[in-house]
């Protein structure tokens, strides 16, 4: 499926049997798919492709704060670092980290934040980093929920997950999961994350505009979509421990 070219949008975001322009009903998610311990040198990675989206995450930490002024003598603290590599999508993209980069990160690091016991680790720091390698819509929404993968790679006391996902506005019908044309050319782009823990929003982003029964429908099949993309989460863990299982029950008979 082609990638968003700029100012080459179509009239119509609905094809005439119904679906919407990549073959999805309205309430579909794209395909997603997660991998968790992919990059060797971090503490906890994970892989994400969430459609045309491709994102790596990994995770240091607790380990020594730097610059050391950052340092909370009574607690940890987290960064988040998410960048879009310049040939992420179709228009170069400055390799400087703009302020679209550090809203990101700062709405991710506010996401996670709640999952960790960070009073518990005194002067150190959690460094999560967000490799955006191909962009096509969502992306702040899937960094978010590879971001937790990642964590709960490096094996840090967590909480629970959290999982992100936008809903929105096209042709006036609501739809789950935009995909990057359909938030370009829509009418509305909600990014939300639900903490599993105690089941509350800790991300709600709203461009575009809807009326109140529309925005209870909206959290209503965010809710739903969120369910599903936590499953596949907990799949991905689960695959990595499995596979453990697997190697040392072999290598023990
Ligand atoms: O990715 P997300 O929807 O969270 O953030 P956005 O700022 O609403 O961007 C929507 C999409 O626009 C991105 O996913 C990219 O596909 C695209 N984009 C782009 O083509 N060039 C940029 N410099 C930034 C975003």
């Amino acid at each position: 499926m082609p990638l968003i070219i700029k100012d080459e949008y179509p009239e119509k975001l609905f094809r005439d049997d119904g679906k919407r322009l990549d073959g999805r009903d309205k309430t579909e998610l794209r395909p997603i798919k997660m991998d968790v311990g992919v990059v060797e040198n971090a503490d906890g990675s994970a892989y994400l492709e969430w459609g045309n989206n491709k994102i790596f995450a990994a995770v240091y930490g607790p380990r020594e704060v730097h610059p050391h002024h950052l340092a909370k003598p009574d607690r940890g603290i987290l960064r988040v670092f998410y960048r879009m590599t310049t040939y992420s999508v179709f228009e170069r993209k400055r390799p400087a980290p703009g302020r679209r980069e550090k809203e990101i990160s700062m709405v991710i690091a506010d996401c996670l934040r709640p999952l960790l016991f960070l009073e518990l680790y005194p002067g150190t720091s959690f460094e999560v980093f967000l490799e955006v390698m191909d962009a096509d819509g969502g992306t702040r929404c899937a960094a978010t929920t590879v971001a937790a993968l990642a964590l709960a790679d490096a094996g840090i006391p967590m909480k629970s997950l959290v999982t992100a996902v936008a809903v929105g506005k096209i042709d006036d019908e609501l739809v789950v999961d935009l995909s990057g044309i359909e938030d370009k050319a829509g009418q509305a782009d909600l990014p939300c994350a639900i903490t599993w823990f105690n089941e509350e929003l800790s991300l709600l982003q709203f461009d575009g505009n809807m009326n109140l029964k529309q925005m209870e429908e909206f959290l209503s099949l965010a809710k739903t979509a969120l369910s599903e993309i936590y499953q596949i989460q907990l799949d991905a863990l689960k695959k990595k421990y499995i596979e453990i299982q697997e190697e040392v029950s072999g290598g023990n008979s």
